[in-house]
């Protein structure tokens, strides 16, 4: 008798916990506990942008003064969206009937009510706070009494010369859409995924990096106090043996060393997978450099040196990547129909770690890596790539 065929296959299920992320959801809840960026800085104009965070519509506006606005499309009075709306010195004022709301929802004038609305103060537009950072709007849209301190990267800080820090919304960059259309995680999950390197991005599809990332690594994985760490040590039998270490920090950041080897150190680029919403994210990436083009040159190179948005279907086939790989896993992975192997293990702690983050939150506490005192906080980054050892975590 055949065994293993797939009559009857029963339909599988995601785990709806970790991928979710509209308000109430698990982990939804837990992403709101921390800063999220939700726009390049440059999006944010007296042109209202329609943005979609966590599976909240939003308006993303900046007032002729120049302070950036997150606000609920929907106006207060009956609903109109402030997306039509005309944007002043402080605030945004409603198409319908000219309401205006500055950037903290507060209602500044109601043309049509006798003295500009008496009772305009009892009006309050929904909002969340903003700040930016390098580039990038932040927002908070989490409970207010738990509004974390920013946090800061030492390694986007401190410039040295001829150094800058750069803002990039293109989530695969060559590699794949801006707007990437399914399930955050499982790129998230991607960053704990050292084995695929050597086969996807080496043996299958040509070599998309350099021919020392070929190597197949040796991995150990461990917590660390924010996250969960894949150290992957690679031979290359000329006396040089790399130590790369690739981290994933919650709720959502990624610490990916540049994999053509080019900076040895801590790595100067942070990544954050921001869910649009549960099939839609895209990523946003803060990188410290001397040259603006410096994480494109990092980014993996398709076949014949093609743009993703070039390839054909055929070359897509022939050339697949984290894209392809990440895309057919589904619009949300089906993980009850998963394998998981020894070479899955970081898969299988960050998702350990979720689990307990979504109890912490439950629970009525902070979730890992939330510090409430002060304005910012600083996160000490020390994935990276080392030739002579890690230096001593100086945390
Ligand atoms: S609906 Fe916005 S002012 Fe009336
Ligand atoms: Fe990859």
């Amino acid at each position: 008798m055949d065994v293993g065929t797939a009559y009857g296959r029963k339909p599988g299920q995601s785990l709806l916990e970790l991928t979710q992320v509209g308000p109430g959801t698990p982990y939804g809840e837990v992403l709101r506990r921390y800063w999220q960026p939700v726009a390049l800085s440059t999006d944010a104009t007296t042109t209202p942008k329609r943005l979609r965070i966590l599976g909240e519509d939003l308006v993303l506006f900046r007032t002729r003064r120049g302070a950036a606005g997150l606000l609920a499309p929907d106006c207060a009075h009956r609903g109109a969206s402030l997306f039509y709306g005309g944007v002043e010195d402080d605030g945004i004022r409603c198409c319908y009937h000219g309401w205006v709301f500055d950037t903290e929802g507060r209602c500044l004038e109601q043309p049509c009510e006798p003295e500009l609305g008496r009772h305009r103060d009892r009006v309050r537009q929904p909002w969340y706070p903003v700040r930016e950072y390098h580039g990038l709007v932040f927002a908070y849209l989490g409970p207010p009494d738990r509004k974390p301190a920013f946090p800061v990267y030492d390694v986007l800080e401190n410039l040295g010369e001829g150094e800058a820090v750069y803002a990039d919304d293109k989530s695969f960059g060559a590699g794949g859409p801006a707007e990437v259309d399914f399930n955050w995680l499982q790129h998230w999950e991607n960053v704990m995924d050292q084995f695929h390197i050597p086969i996807l991005h080496a043996r299958f599809s040509g070599n998309q990096f350099i021919p020392e990332m070929a190597v197949l690594p040796e991995c150990t994985f461990s917590y660390t106090e924010q996250g969960v760490r894949v150290t992957a040590m690679r031979d290359f039998s000329d006396g040089r043996v790399l130590t790369r270490l690739t981290d994933v920090v919650f709720p959502n950041i990624r610490l990916i060393p540049g994999p053509r080897l080019t900076v040895v150190g801590p790595t100067p680029i942070v990544g954050w997978a921001v869910p649009f919403d549960d099939t839609h994210f895209k990523v946003f990436t803060l990188f410290r450099a001397t040259n603006p083009d410096y994480l494109a040159t990092e980014s993996l190179k398709l076949g014949d040196g093609k743009n993703w948005h070039e390839l054909t279907e055929e070359e897509h086939q022939r050339y697949p990547s984290d894209y392809e790989a990440q895309k057919s896993q589904g619009p949300t992975a089906v993980h009850s129909r998963e394998f998981l192997t020894t070479t899955d293990q970081g898969v299988a702690m960050l998702r350990r770690m979720m689990a307990k983050q979504i109890k912490a939150v439950a629970d009525g506490g902070d979730p890992v890596g939330v510090v409430r005192e002060g304005e910012t906080t600083t996160y000490h980054v020390l994935a990276g790539s080392y030739f002579d050892g890690v230096p001593a975590a100086s945390r």
